[in-house]
Order: C-alpha cells, then structure tokens, then sequence
C-alpha cells in the first residue's frame, strides 16, 4: 500500500505540474480528490489492509490527500492571480489618449430666433397659437377685408392646392382663427411657415413669419409703438430706437412699416441701412373694423392691433447673413456657428 501511495505521489506531482489552466486544473481535482478519485480509491484499499495496521494506514492517507489538497490550493491561487494580471493587462487604458468627440447638434438659427422672439413676447404676456399651413381663401384674404378682385392679392404670389385652397401666404389668417375663437382680451403670436412663389437672395417660396394680435378695449397705435420699442431693444440692443411710417395693407387702418435704427452705424448711414439711417423690420397697424367685424366683435367697443415679422429678416439682421438660401440648405458649416 505504501509503495502504490509513493507511485501515486510521484504521479500526482507531475500531473501538477503540467496544469496550465483552470480546466486542467479541475480535471486534476476530479482524478485525484473527486469522488471516484485516486485518493478514494485508496481509501477503499483499507478493506485489504489487517486490521492492526489499518489506523496506521489511514493516517498515510490523510496526510496524503491532505498535502493533495494544499498543493491544489495553492495551484489554484497562482492561477487566479495569472487570470487577473492577464485580464488587467488586456483592459488596460491609456489615460493620454485623446477622447473621442461627440459631435453636438444645435437648433436651426430659424428656430433660435423664433424661441427668442417668443420669449420676449410672452414676457408681455402673450400666448402662442398654431393655424394650418394650408387655408382657405376665405382666412387667408377675404375675411381679412382683401376681396376676390382686390389688388393686394397681386402682391403675394400664391400657390393654390384647389379653388379657394392654397398655401397660407401670410401668418394673418391665424388673426381670424384666434377672434374665431376666443373672446376679447385677445393677446396672441402665430408663428409659422408661410408660402409665396417668390426667389431671390432675400426671399425665398416658403418662409416664416410671426404674427401678433391684441385686442382690448382703449388699445391705440402706440400700445403697438411702445411693445414693439421693447422688442427690438431685446433682440437688437437697448439703445435701438423705432419709426413708424405710414404705408398700406387691408387689414389694418392706419397701417405703418416700422423702421429700427441702424444698429451697425447707430443711425449715420452704412450698407446695411443703404445710408439711411434705418432698416424696416416688419409691418403693423390697427385692426381695420371690417376685420373685427368680420370676426364678430364689436368695433365700437374693441380695438387691437396686429403686427407681422418675417423671422428669417429679423435672423438675417441679427447674425449678419446676406443670403436667405443659406437658411435651408443644411450645410453644417454654416449651422454649426449657432448655438442657442
Ligand atoms: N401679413 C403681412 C405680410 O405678409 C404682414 C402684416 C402687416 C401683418 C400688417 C399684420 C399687419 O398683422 O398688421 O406682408
């Protein structure tokens, strides 16, 4: 017994030391230390062994499996720690490595400038409201006191989906639909796209404008001077003064083109006022009565005033830019220099 013990022993060393990994390592425990192992397997032996030297006996093979077992700990630590230091050196970073970047995106300069613009309004406390970009001619220009036979109509160049169908050539109508619906006080911005066969470098066949409407009773042309005065001074700066020139649209009477003072000369003549002094920013004026009228309200006890901004004008002016294509044709070198 004590010969096939020392056999085993020597076996066993060599078979430890060709154990290269965690596998081969179990593949030891299970020959030597399982259940149907060598070691058990001698343990079995005792039966032969006499009785008398049968403690002695035992106690050999204890001590064997017990030095079995250390050996394979020990084996088993050492491996560990091969893995970790294996695993380490794989998952090693270099902390000096430049990061990569991930590239942002920004709002369009359309958007920016109209969060801004309604920032400022809503301060006033007005409301925003949304009308369809397709309309009828009844919203678009009947009702808003432009005829069928009416020359103003000649002057915004519509694309008709159908008879009496077309695309809102104007913010206006959104005054209509809010006096529709709702009953004075009325204090509303109708932001929007709007649609006009029409192409330069300052125009282009789908634009956006913003309208305002307020209507009250006492409310005159200077509630109009005075609110669009703080307008112009948030988005162009405090010292921007405003002129108000007479001009003409159907739906307001008196109607005015309000000028800014310019802003690059402060009012001594430049290339971006034309050496006037001025640049025109948007139109305004007084509800015509036939408008309220049109919508229901008594214009012997109400008034108001509307005002119209192109929002791509006010972001042209605002960030120096000289062509309105720019605006849509997605070129992120140019709309990559916007950030909200
Ligand atoms: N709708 C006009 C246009 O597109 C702009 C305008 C002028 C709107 C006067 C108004 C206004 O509300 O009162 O040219």
């Amino acid at each position: 017994m004590e010969k096939k013990i020392k056999a085993l022993q020597e076996k066993m060393e060599e078979a430890l030391g060709s154990v290269r990994s965690k596998e081969e390592l179990a593949e030891f425990w299970q020959s030597y230390l399982g259940k149907k192992g060598s070691i058990a397997d001698l343990m079995k032996g005792l039966g032969a062994v006499p009785k008398e030297d049968r403690p002695a006996m035992g106690k050999v093979i204890n001590e064997f499996k017990l030095q079995v077992e250390e050996k394979y700990q020990n084996l088993r630590s050492k491996l560990e720690e091969l893995e970790l230091e294996a695993r380490n050196k794989s998952e090693q970073v270099d902390i000096t490595m430049p990061a990569v970047r991930r590239s942002m995106g920004t709002l369009h300069p359309i958007t920016i400038t109209k969060n801004e613009m309604i920032d400022v309004f809503s301060g006033m406390g007005f409301e925003v409201f949304e009308g369809p970009e397709i309309e009828d001619d009844d919203h678009n220009f009947t009702r808003l006191n432009v005829a069928k036979n009416h020359p103003a109509r000649d002057t915004q160049d519509t694309f008709y989906v159908a008879e009496d169908i077309l695309l809102r050539t104007q913010t206006s109508p959104g005054q209509i639909r809010v006096m529709d619906s709702q009953k004075p006080p009325i204090k509303v911005l109708v932001p929007g796209r709007v649609f006009r066969s029409d192409s330069d470098a300052t125009h282009s066949p789908m634009f956006h404008q913003m309208e305002g409407l307020v209507v009250d009773k006492g409310i005159t042309l200077c509630d109009l001077q005075g609110m669009l005065d703080k307008f112009v001074q948030a988005i162009f700066g405090n010292d921007i003064r405003t002129r108000l020139r007479p001009s003409y649209f159907p739906f307001t009477e008196p109607s005015v083109e309000v000028d800014v003072s310019c802003f690059e000369c402060g009012g001594r003549g430049c290339s971006l006022c034309k050496g006037t002094g001025w640049i025109e920013v948007l139109g305004g004026g007084v509800v015509h009565q036939k408008v309220l009228e049109n919508c229901g309200i008594d214009p012997n006890v109400y008034s108001g005033f509307a005002f119209g901004i192109g929002i791509e004008r006010i972001a042209m002016l605002k960030y120096g830019i000289n062509n309105i294509s720019l605006f849509y044709e997605n070129d992120l070198r140019f709309l990559k220099q916007f950030k909200d």
